[in-house]
């Protein structure tokens, strides 16, 4: 998941992986530990911009080559691949006020049992992670249970609250900032168990907030079949931070393929990754911004994709706009976050 120093030379590699070149590596040229470690330069040259194609076709009604303009009734531009049915990328398609709301729904609610996080298997599920971190709160182990070398019994303590009488070395209390730095997925609707690559249908959940619903299916229209609705079942929500990436993966549990997954990106820019049917067919890849849909369905859906990168430096970020949406002192923890991290809701009908 994280940043290396060195890419690996390995001539068996496959074509996906090689195009993980977009990857974070740090130079390591400098022996000295005083010397900040800076990014490495990377060509971008091959990377196609929507936001640009949107532009220049607002303005000349122009297309770059192998890109199509697809019929729909939004407001906005919706594009595909002449070499890829069935996949649609819909630049800007949140307003700000949106991926605000968004950004604050996946760090307050979408966490919150009974949706399932990455932090369930050693912590059970965690309640108002996001506001214990604003309050700089600790995790400990709840006093009655101080002989089980588990943290699923546990509360929020401030710093001061803390009795190290409780928490013995195998327990010891753990910041929530640190809970909420390394939050790396959150699951919706039907939870997904990872560790059967399956959804759960007899796991406690909640419906997907209707809001979230709504946006869903007027965003999956253009990838749907005439009169039919998207019904949005399940969500994962991805957190990324400076350095992770996902690999090259399908995603492929739900049972009907000619349904798409609506992909939304929030905070910081990212590169995408459309792949081929195998690992050895080159990527195709894109930039993907603060408020970009994508959309994979039918044949798309079958593609390996990926995500190789994620910029958290002020100049490529590009989330400027939000610093000042997001300016007031409430919101500043947000702000503080989504600085230096990318959120993907991405939503599935799945049966
Ligand atoms: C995914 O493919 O599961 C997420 C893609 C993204 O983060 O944009």
């Amino acid at each position: 998941m994280y940043g290396s120093d060195s890419i690996p030379d390995d001539p068996d590699r496959t074509a996906f992986r090689k195009t993980e070149k977009y990857k974070l590596y740090y130079d390591s040229t400098s022996k000295s530990v005083r010397k900040k470690k800076l990014p490495r330069p990377v060509d971008l040259l091959e990377v196609i911009d929507f936001k640009s194609v949107s532009e220049t076709f607002a303005r000349t009604g122009e297309l770059r080559c192998g890109v199509t303009k697809v019929e729909n009734r939004f407001d906005k531009p919706v594009f595909g691949l002449d070499e890829c049915p069935g996949f649609y990328f819909i630049p800007a398609a949140l307003r700000i006020e949106e991926e605000c709301r968004w950004i604050k729904e996946s760090l307050v609610s979408f966490p919150q049992p009974p949706n399932r996080t990455n932090h369930n298997a050693v912590y059970g599920g965690i309640h108002n992670l996001f506001n214990a971190a604003k309050n700089k709160q600790v995790l400990v182990k709840e006093d009655s249970v101080a002989d089980d070398a588990t943290f699923h019994n546990h509360k929020w303590a401030s710093s001061e609250e803390l009795d190290s009488s409780v928490n013995g070395d195998n327990c010891k209390p753990v910041p929530a900032a640190v809970l909420l730095r390394k939050l790396r997925w959150s699951t919706l609707g039907l939870q997904f168990d990872w560790s059967k690559r399956s959804y759960n249908v007899s796991l406690p959940h909640n419906k997907i907030p209707d809001a979230l619903c709504q946006l869903a299916k007027k965003m999956a229209a253009p990838a749907m079949a005439v009169g039919e609705e998207f019904q949005p079942e399940a969500a994962i929500v991805n957190y990324f931070g400076s350095g992770d990436m996902l690999g090259g993966h399908l995603d492929d549990m739900e049972a009907d393929w000619s349904k798409p997954i609506v992909s939304m990106s929030l905070g910081c820019k990212a590169i995408f990754l459309l792949g081929g049917k195998s690992r050895n067919d080159e990527p195709l890849a894109m930039f993907l911004r603060s408020g970009d849909i994508v959309l994979m369905s039918g044949e798309a859906r079958e593609r390996f994709h990926g995500v190789p990168r994620i910029f958290t430096d002020t100049e490529h970020a590009e989330i400027g706009y939000l610093e000042k949406q997001l300016s007031d002192e409430d919101d500043i923890c947000y702000l503080e976050y989504i600085k230096t991290s990318r959120i993907n809701i991405n939503i599935r009908q799945v049966f």
